[in-house]
């Protein structure tokens, strides 16, 4: 009788054993819903609220004797800032081995484009038109900050700007959502890989849920109005690809939308992201965004605050306490119920659960020696750098430069800056590693070249003190590179910007520097659109380098020597005047479109209508030329789908990379619909006379509009179909899509 209840032990524990080793996906979803049931059943209502509290670190990430007081009494759910695995492993003891029920805190931090190897800003790897370089810099970025111990980023921002005076235009991927939407995809591939529970893996979290980079007048923070089928067709397309793309968290902005600020906005945190989007992870408030909702005017006090932000959709309530101090009152109350609140934990501890922290809560102390800035991730950042920059102008083949030039002046205030490529967000980035231009040239050129470097003069400030030596420089050498741009602080949050003229007197350098009529090639280094008339139209090279990170010294080398030919397009337009912002490719035609021979078509009397550069635009030191553009059928039905083909030919003597890109017009529709949408783009690379086929498919999905109804369908008619190599150069066809 003994041992046959022995032997059916061991069978029941082998079954299990096998089982647990056999589990599906699926399998281990409802494991983890068992889970999070069994702990919500213990937990109080002390212990609920204090997983809803996320708190910051100090600046030099590490924690207050305070964050270790609540982590063990287990009211802890998260920190910010808190970092290095030696701090992590601290606190999370603390919690893990001293709290009553053992709940691990989730550390979060703000990886934007890199941790310790810092890649450029996202609007310029935007401009890559290449998400796979932004999955891989994401993949880097995701590795470096696991082995600090923490498992969370703030990213991706994948906020549509159409107003390059507001600073955090930076972030995002620019003005297209479709571009938007192709970004916000792959970062969240690359932060968190197939299944966010393994090492080198981080959860993200998509940001600023939603419409923030509306904000009026490009003030940051500031009030947004967007109507929803504005809302549906172009801000919230990259908050549901990186749903669809399995984005573990959310974070609510700090706009207020339409009357309901977002972080206490029912309808986008409800009734679209978990009703209509199926989302099953959290949401974070922005820092202090629950208690700005009395500022706002929609919360009269925290109680308030606390109560509209939680019942709207907010989960975690980033440093304010509104949550935790108010919510017994608000559920004693019945201003809360205990479902919602216990909704909000079990959204957090199912993601804690999912990231495999209950099983591994503690960091590998011993990872972060080798994980920083290793040779293979300074030469991603390097290529992905060099691959995000963007050629504007280039007469007389002024570039590339020779590299055996007898002498080059290498000036502005932006050549030798190690701050400013980093750009606003630079996680533990440090300014020794970055590579400054001056540094990236002196790497490259032949020791026979002498290099002429002067400042100057600084990005702001009026002193034209140090021009007699840049320009001295300028004319004792055969050609002059000219940096020019924005400091690091000029862009980002809370650095929105009423003019996009270049600061301080950087024009006017330049133009003492043109003047002394040596070739001059202007680089820019900044963070948004800038205004550089002048500089269009009278000097003959203009490199957009943006805020290339690290490596970016070293890839502008490589951009400006020719070693890389460079491939990158606008993923954003280029204002001539900052009067004429917004400015974008996808605009509604009007009754009265853009005619200059018309005074009532003009738009401006001063201005062309046209951008200074458009979406889409890029140029390359080889030429492309596109032909044999074919559709697969003129005429489809409502539900059918059609390809378009075209050839891109290298008709030039170097190799290069040429970005194919497919936009369409849907004629006439039950609402007016932008001139052009981009619905495909594929970037190409092709060496001297090879042609390559190029194909894309419009399927419903990409000829759907969000109609009057509100509806996402195919409505039937005419669509132009248009395909070429920026937003303003494109061959068109047409494809009737029929009623049936
Ligand atoms: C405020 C910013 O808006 C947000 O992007 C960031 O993630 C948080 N602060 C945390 O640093």
């Amino acid at each position: 009788m003994k041992a046959t209840r022995s032997l059916y032990v061991s069978v029941v524990i082998l079954l299990l054993v096998f089982s647990t080793l056999a589990v599906k996906p699926a399998q281990q979803h409802l494991d983890v819903e068992a889970r999070v049931n069994a702990l919500l059943a213990k937990m109080t209502l002390e212990e609920k609220l204090g997983q809803l509290q996320q708190l910051d670190g100090e600046g030099n990430g590490t924690f207050r004797p305070e964050h270790l007081e609540l982590a063990r009494k287990g009211l802890l759910g998260s920190t910010l800032n808190v970092r290095g695995a030696k701090q992590v492993n601290q606190l999370q003891h603390v919690a893990v081995d001293e709290s009553r029920l053992k709940i691990p805190i989730l550390f979060g931090f703000d990886v934007i484009h890199g941790y310790r190897t810092i890649f450029p800003i996202p609007l310029a790897q935007a401009s890559s038109w290449d998400p796979a370089a932004a999955e891989r810099a994401s993949s880097i970025a995701a590795k470096e900050t696991y082995a600090t111990g923490l498992r969370w980023t703030f990213a991706p921002m994948v906020d549509i700007a159409r107003d390059p005076r507001w600073g955090r235009i930076t972030e995002g991927a620019g003005e297209d959502p479709y571009l938007g939407s192709a970004f916000a995809r792959a970062q969240v591939n690359g932060f968190q890989g197939p299944n966010y529970n393994t090492a080198n893996r981080i959860l993200a979290c998509a940001k600023h849920y939603v419409g923030y980079g509306a904000a009026e007048g490009g003030r940051d923070y500031n009030t947004t109005e967007i109507s929803e089928n504005t809302l549906r067709s172009v801000y919230l397309p990259p908050f549901k690809a990186a749903v669809d793309a399995g984005v573990g968290t959310f974070m609510s902005a700090f706009n207020d939308l339409n009357g309901v600020p977002t972080s206490a906005n029912h309808f986008t945190l409800t009734t679209i992201l978990r009703d209509e989007w199926k989302f099953e992870g959290f949401v974070v408030s922005d820092y202090t965004a629950v208690k700005e909702l009395i500022n706002h005017g929609y919360a009269a006090n925290d109680a308030d605050a606390a109560q509209k932000s939680l019942s709207a959709g907010v989960d975690m309530e980033m440093v304010s306490r509104t949550f935790n101090q108010y919510g017994p009152t608000l559920l004693k109350e019945g201003r809360l119920s205990q479902k919602e609140i216990d909704e909000a934990v079990r959204r957090i501890l199912r993601i804690k659960f999912r990231l495999g922290l209950f099983d591994h809560p503690f960091a590998d102390e011993t990872l972060e020696q080798n994980a920083f800035l290793n040779a293979d991730s300074r030469a991603a950042a390097r290529e992905i750098a060099a691959k995000s920059m963007v050629l504007l102008k280039n007469d007389n083949n002024t570039l590339p430069l020779n590299k055996n030039v007898s002498s080059i002046a290498v000036i502005g205030p932006l050549a030798d800056d190690n701050r400013a490529p980093l750009g606003w967000w630079s996680g533990d980035g440090k300014e020794a590693d970055t590579i400054t231009p001056l540094q990236g040239l002196k790497n490259k050129v032949s020791p026979q070249t002498k290099i002429n470097y002067a400042k100057g003069c600084e990005v702001t400030g009026d002193s034209r003190a140090a021009f007699t030596e840049a320009v001295e420089a300028a004319n004792n050498s055969e050609v002059a590179v000219v940096f020019v741009g924005e400091a690091k602080e000029m862009v980002g949050e809370a650095a929105s910007r009423s003019t996009l003229n270049l600061p301080g007197v950087q024009m006017d350098l330049v133009k003492a520097i043109h003047a002394t009529g040596k070739p001059t090639v202007v680089v820019l280094v900044n963070g948004r659109p800038p205004t550089i008339g002048w500089i269009v139209d009278n000097v003959p090279a203009i490199l957009e380098s943006w805020m290339g990170g690290t490596e970016s010294g070293n890839a502008i080398a490589d951009i400006l020597f020719g070693d890389v030919n460079p491939g990158g397009k606008l993923p954003v337009t280029f204002p001539r005047d900052v009067g004429q912002v917004p400015i974008y490719y996808n605009h509604m035609n009007t009754g009265r479109p853009p005619d200059p021979a018309s005074r009532y078509n003009s738009k401006y009397q001063d201005l062309p209508s046209t951008p200074q550069f458009p979406f889409g635009f890029g140029l390359s030191y080889t030429r492309f030329e596109i032909s044999n553009v074919q559709l697969s059928a003129d005429r489809i039905p409502v539900n059918g789908s059609v390809k378009v083909t075209l050839d891109v030919k290298n008709v030039g003597h170097r190799a290069g990379d040429e970005v194919a890109q497919l936009y369409i017009r849907d004629v006439a529709a039950s609402v007016t619909r932008p001139v052009k949408e981009l619905k495909g783009f594929q970037r190409v690379s092709l060496q001297p006379g090879e042609t390559k086929r190029v194909e894309f498919t419009l399927d419903p999905d990409r000829l759907s509009i969000w109609n009057s109804e509100m509806k996402f369908v195919v409505e039937p008619g005419e669509f132009k179909v248009m395909v070429g190599t920026s937003s303003e150069q494109l061959i068109e066809k047409t494809l009737t899509v029929e009623r049936r």
